[in-house]
């Protein structure tokens, strides 16, 4: 099973990726977590054109577009494996979302694998903005307020749950597992 994470900056997809993982672990499953961008050489480019200040640039976008579907395509295989439950922070759904020219970046992104399960992590702007102040970041409300627009468009074409990501971290956690659970066949209150 193929979980993605999507949500704008300050979501906490990060943590509870990581509070699945380890639920998910004490109840017998095997978990793999990746992240994109990935640790290939492709992704390590990623993070320094992204450090650019012309990272927002139309024409490093359009670059960028290429390098994550090339990123993509460097851990398909990891994809594969169905005797593991792979968790993904973010997946191609946020190049739809961030990069521009959907339809182009569908084309780039034919082959990437489609989520069997989204976790959309569901945030207002100004929350968002609060938990990343001081962060080192280019995302302004005008700019969070479209992205979260364009997430909550996009999940309708997928088998999508959405998590209000206001709440406390252990209510969040508890709404991602009762989310996940009927799709491992299992019901939350049968595993611990
Ligand atoms: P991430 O590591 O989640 O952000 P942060 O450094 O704040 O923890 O992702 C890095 C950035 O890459 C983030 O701003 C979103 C962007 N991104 C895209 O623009 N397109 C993509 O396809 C992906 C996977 C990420």
């Amino acid at each position: 099973m193929y979980i993605v994470f999507e949500g704008i900056d300050g979501a906490g997809k990060t943590t509870q990726i990581q509070m699945l993982k380890e639920w998910l672990e004490a109840n017998g499953f095997r978990v793999e977590t990746l992240v994109e961008p990935t640790d290939s050489e492709v992704g390590r480019l990623i993070r320094r054109i992204l450090e650019r200040p012309d990272a927002q640039s139309e024409g490093v976008q359009r670059v960028l577009a290429l390098l994550f579907a090339a990123d993509r395509m460097e851990i398909m295989n990891r994809l594969e494996d169905e005797s593991k439950i792979i968790i993904s922070d973010r997946s191609f759904i946020s190049s739809l979302v961030y990069q521009d020219d959907p339809e182009w970046v569908s084309v780039l992104n034919k082959y990437a694998k489609r989520p069997d399960l989204l976790i959309l992590m569901d945030l207002d702007v100004k929350t968002s903005v609060a938990r990343t102040e001081g962060k080192d970041t280019f995302e302004n409300e005008e700019f969070l307020t479209v992205t979260r627009q364009k997430y909550l468009e996009l999940s309708k074409d997928y088998t999508c749950e959405i998590i209000d990501a206001t709440n406390g971290i252990n209510k969040v956690s508890s709404d991602v597992k009762k989310a996940v659970a009927p799709y491992l066949g299992v019901c939350p209150d049968c595993i611990l």
